[in-house]
């Protein structure tokens, strides 16, 4: 399976224990940056992940910021995403299984590391159960379209 991950400087070190656990479980990862704790601004590194996963370069996206919020709201800009903001792992199956998210975001100031990994575990070996679930997004998708130019 294959990856991409963003953060901003609020979500590095996050990041970084996040690649270091998937590279030890043999998924294949893209790290698109930041790469330092200089100060910059999450919204280029939500883009890029955003869009290669809609390109289906990769088969899901993690982006990590202070809170996970600015990087998830951006990262829901882009048509075709559907990014999960998870501090718990009940929201992070149910996310996959009902939403079909292609995005978990977290807050690197929010939940520790070892509730971090779990969260990422939890998204990333549930399944879309599809079903009525499915009509649901459609429907999210009818909205993108209305106000897409
Ligand atoms: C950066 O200080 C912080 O604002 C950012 O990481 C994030 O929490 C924004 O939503």
């Amino acid at each position: 399976m294959r990856i991409a991950l963003g953060s901003d400087h609020g979500g590095l070190n996050l990041k970084k224990e996040i690649i270091l656990h998937l590279e030890k479980k043999g998924y294949e990862i893209k790290d698109f940056g930041t790469y330092t704790e200089d100060s910059c601004d999450y919204p280029d590194f939500a883009l890029q992940v955003a869009e290669s996963v809609v390109k289906k370069e990769f088969d899901f996206g993690i982006l990590v910021c202070g809170t996970g919020i600015g990087i998830s709201i951006t990262a829901n800009k882009v048509p075709g995403i559907r990014a999960a903001l998870c501090s718990d792992t009940f929201s992070a199956h149910a996310t996959r299984e009902h939403n079909n998210a292609n995005i978990l975001a977290l807050g690197e100031r929010v939940v520790g590391k070892g509730l971090a990994l779990d969260i990422v575990d939890t998204f990333l070996n549930a399944e879309f159960q599809g079903d009525r679930h499915q009509k649901r997004i459609d429907k999210i998708t009818k909205i993108e379209e209305k106000y897409s130019k």
